[in-house]
């Protein structure tokens, strides 16, 4: 084993499982690159039905077909999904409802990382508009299929990254001041803050959540970065996660039992770890909770 490989052995989980989801359903965001689809084909190697939500089609397709070619049998299908528009995320649902009897696990996956400002369709800041409100209204709308599939899951991307976030709800949008380090920050707290109250709420159902911290991944992620901060990534990117290794404790949240889990809970390196002091604040939750509502216009029962 190299230097490199040394170090990188020192942070990579030693977790391996032989779990089978035969019968079960999973949806997975942003599945065309990176964690993503390395938690698809995962997935698919075990035997689940997985839908690879994707914004762009022809990637989409192109990752299931990917994925045939390592799983023999995969059940694997692409579907268009804009995070980034609302219309679009109702039209995935729709047709989620349309072909789908049950979901077991919806993978809240995508992401944007660092870009410059621009905002999505329906006028929300880009990072927290497609990380958290993209995620957090999907949730919404495709929570009464979880519900009847119960017992279901709902796995939320978040990042160590969340330790440097704090929600500015008097500048949500990032119009007074927009620094995109910390809009990824807050879009990642966000992400621990949605998982934890939505952990309450669903609990009776028979609907567990889940953060998760995959690591430093070497994945496209960095596509927005700037220097120096991109050069950096790339002198150290023999140190990262494959994307591979950067699935496993998504994974570990699908199949590890639940009675081993908490739900609402922060998981990293396959295994539960304490997010930060911001993270764990219900307060905050609660008051997030209701000012996604009210920017979406959704009223959550
Ligand atoms: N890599 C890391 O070191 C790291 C560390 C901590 C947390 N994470 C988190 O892990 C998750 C996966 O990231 P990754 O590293 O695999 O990044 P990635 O390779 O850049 O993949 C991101 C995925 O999100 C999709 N996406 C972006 N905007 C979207 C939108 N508007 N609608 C639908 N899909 C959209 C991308 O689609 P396109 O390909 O079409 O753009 C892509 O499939 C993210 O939530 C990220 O914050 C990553």
């Amino acid at each position: 084993m190299d230097g490199d490989g040394c170090f990188r052995s020192l942070f990579i989980p030693n977790w391996s499982s032989d779990v089978r989801l035969e019968g079960k359903t999973a949806i997975v965001t942003g599945a065309n690159v990176g964690i993503g689809k390395e938690t698809a084909k995962d997935l698919a190697g075990r035997g689940a039905r997985v839908i690879l939500a994707c914004r762009d089609m022809a990637k989409g397709e192109q990752a299931a077909r990917d994925i045939l070619r390592e799983v023999k049998a995969a059940k694997v299908v692409a579907r268009q999904l804009d995070l980034a528009d609302t219309k679009s995320i109702c039209q995935f649902a729709e047709n989620i409802y349309n072909t789908e009897k049950a979901l077991h696990f919806l993978i809240n996956n995508a992401g944007v990382a660092m870009c410059s400002y621009a905002t999505t369709v329906d006028g929300f800041e880009m990072q927290f508009g497609v990380n958290h409100l993209g995620h957090f209204f999907l949730t919404f709308l495709l929570l009464d299929l979880l519900k009847h599939s119960a017992p279901s899951r709902i796995i939320n991307l978040s990042s160590a990254a969340h330790n440097m976030g704090k929600i500015e709800f008097d500048d949500l949008s990032g119009e007074k001041k927009y620094n995109p380090v910390s809009a990824y920050a807050q879009s990642k707290l966000a992400n621990v803050l949605f998982t934890r109250e939505l952990a309450k709420r669903t609990e009776a159902l028979g609907v567990v959540a889940y953060s998760v911290d995959p690591g430093m991944v070497k994945t496209e992620i960095t596509r927005h970065l700037k220097r120096p901060l991109m050069d950096i990534t790339k002198a150290f990117s023999s140190l990262l996660k494959t994307p591979a290794e950067g699935a496993y404790t998504t994974v570990y949240c699908v199949v590890t039992p639940e009675n081993q889990l908490l739900t609402g809970g922060y998981y990293k390196d396959c295994g539960s770890a304490e997010c930060c002091r911001a993270g764990q604040d219900d307060g905050t939750a609660l008051k997030l909770w209701a000012v996604s509502c009210h920017m979406l216009g959704i009223r959550w029962r």
